[in-house]
């Protein structure tokens, strides 16, 4: 997500010149460049726009602008995704796409370094223990809250309370992943049995 995406729907509204030097305005009454443009930046970005949209663009297209940019808006304020687990592949794939939720938000570098260390222990579980899952994230700014969840219809954990208790001895790591990740979620849950292991880390940013 960047300003080429703002930049796009005002080209449908405007001529290019016109989109262009709109943007850069309200880019800089903000304090921004198009290189520091951020997602969290867009409701105060589409605020300073309003002058150009009312000056430039035609009464009845004013409305539909405004819903367009407000449905970029949108994502600015909650973003949920999902992601299939089976393989090796899809624990970097979970780990950027964390990260790039994280960047959009403006998430801080020590906020998104647990993020992504809690996605990448829980899918490498899902890949190294089970058939496979899916990994599901979501993001809001209001509150500032960041839910990881990681599910599988594997066959469960086993002395998950040892696990939990920091006395249990893995065969195949270090055993650490899961009290790391309730080490650093705000809020931890898990399920696990004969069908499946589900398991929701929350943290605050
Ligand atoms: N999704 C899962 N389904 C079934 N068993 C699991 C799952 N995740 C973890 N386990 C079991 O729980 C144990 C502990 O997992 P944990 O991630 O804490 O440590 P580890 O994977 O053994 O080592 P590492 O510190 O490298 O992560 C694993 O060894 C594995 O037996
Ligand atoms: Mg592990």
């Amino acid at each position: 997500m960047n300003h080429h995406h703002v930049h796009a729907i005002l080209l449908r509204y405007l001529p290019g010149t016109l989109a262009e030097t709109s943007l850069d305005h309200a880019l800089a009454d903000c304090g921004l460049s198009r290189q520091s443009f951020q997602l969290h930046h867009l409701p105060d970005v589409i605020a300073k726009l309003e002058s150009s949209i009312r000056l430039f663009v035609d009464g009845p297209d004013q409305g539909k602008l405004r819903s367009e940019l407000g449905a970029l808006g949108g994502l600015s304020q909650r973003r949920a995704l999902s992601l299939d687990i089976v393989e090796e592949a899809d624990v970097s794939r979970a780990r950027l796409l964390m990260k790039r939720v994280c960047n959009d938000f403006g998430i801080s570098s020590v906020a998104t370094q647990k993020c992504v260390t809690i996605v990448s222990e829980l899918t490498r579980n899902i890949v190294s223990y089970t058939s496979g899952g899916s990994m599901e994230l979501e993001v809001t700014a209001s509150p500032r809250r960041i839910c990881i969840r990681a599910k599988d219809t594997g066959g469960g954990i086993k002395n998950l309370d040892q696990i939990l208790a920091g006395a249990y001895q893995s065969r195949t790591g270090l055993g650490k992943g899961i009290l790391g990740v309730k080490r650093l979620s705000d809020d931890f849950q898990i399920k696990s049995g004969p069908s499946g292991t589900d398991i929701r880390a929350e943290l605050g940013w």
